[in-house]
């Protein structure tokens, strides 16, 4: 497949489109791979999930999966990409938990670039690691999308968990999505028959959790960024914010204000909420979010989740701030 989308090549808009394109990726896959097996990296997201789930149409277990947990993912995110591929699809799946061993070399680290560089690199070594241990596997798949082919020149280290194992040799690569446009590609998942959560999800950072708990990670204060990420994910879907606000999600940063709990003085972080609308990402705006929707969620976040005190919400567009805060 070439790298250029053809200009008469329709816009996947309908179910009916999408089977079509499904029907021909299966028949060009079987062609490409034949009897041999293939890998890929499986995050969970919209990418690797849709490819995952097509090429296990088109060559059941000749795909091995690999589903790194580098400790930086969302509540619930490993369960369900366990629940969806290995107990659903009945997938070749190998989930590998290396939570530790990222924790531990991030340990310390505080420069936003320094950490992403490093998560980016251990996640290839982790997945390196898993692919050496399988024998006879020739090809390697991607979850590429066109607008990756497109894109230029980011603002921070863009680059995606799950890069190219650089010193495995493959006998080729299977992309099967990458002249697709994002909205295509869940047009795509929806047919495959992914859930919603996992087609319609918002974007997540590679890095994951990571750049959203800023400065050196650590332990507690990283639970303290997911439970809240969760809550927050909960109260808006039950406000119908969720599929309405582009991305959302808190942050908890490394220092701590004086406050009251139970009627003690308490020495806590603050957990700060963004929720932006975009169309590309370059730029974004703010979301006026009800204030009885704040409510809820700073009751809840400070009454449920360990370490926070305060609740604040970012009010910055970009320019002048990016959407994550490393
Ligand atoms: P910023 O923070 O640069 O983010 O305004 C723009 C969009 O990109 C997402 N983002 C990433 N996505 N790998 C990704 O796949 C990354 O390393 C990464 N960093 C930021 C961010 O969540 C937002 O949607």
């Amino acid at each position: 497949m070439a790298d250029v989308r053809p200009e008469s090549m329709e816009r996947i808009t309908t179910e009916a489109l999408a089977k079509t394109f499904i029907e021909e990726q299966v028949a060009a896959v079987r062609e490409q791979v034949g009897n041999k097996k293939v890998l890929l990296a499986l995050s969970g997201g919209v990418d690797s999930s849709v490819v995952a789930a097509l090429l296990i149409k088109a060559i059941g277990k000749q795909l091995v999966c690999v589903h790194v947990n580098h400790g930086l993912l969302r509540k619930g995110e490993p369960e369900q990409v366990i629940e969806v591929f290995k107990n659903q699809m009945d997938a070749n799946l190998i989930y590998i938990d290396a939570t530790d061993r990222f924790l531990d070399k991030l340990a310390g680290v505080a420069e936003p670039e320094k950490k992403r560089k490093i998560i980016g690199e251990e996640f290839i070594r982790v997945f390196e690691e898993e692919a050496r241990k399988l024998e006879d596997v020739d090809f390697l798949a991607q979850g590429t999308i066109y607008p990756d082919i497109l894109e230029s020149g980011p603002v921070k280290a863009h680059h995606n968990v799950g890069g190219l194992p650089e010193d495995i040799h493959f006998e080729g690569l299977v992309e099967p999505i990458k002249l697709l446009f994002k909205d295509e590609v869940r047009v795509i998942g929806r047919a495959l028959g992914l859930p919603s959560e996992m087609v319609d999800r918002q974007p997540f950072p590679g890095p994951g959790l990571g750049v959203r708990c800023t400065g050196a990670i650590t332990r507690d204060r990283l639970e303290a960024v997911r439970e809240s990420d969760a809550i927050l994910r909960e109260e808006f879907k039950n406000a119908g914010l969720e599929g309405k606000v582009w991305q959302y999600f808190t942050v908890v940063p490394d220092y701590k204000s004086v406050g009251v709990k139970n009627n003690l003085r308490s020495f806590e972080w603050p957990c700060i909420i963004r929720a932006v609308n975009t169309v590309d990402a370059m730029t974004a705006t703010v979301e006026e979010v009800p204030y009885a929707v704040f409510d809820k969620i700073v009751s809840r976040i400070t009454a449920e989740v360990p370490g926070i005190n305060r609740v604040l919400y970012d009010l910055t567009p970009k320019p002048t701030g990016t959407i994550e805060w490393e």
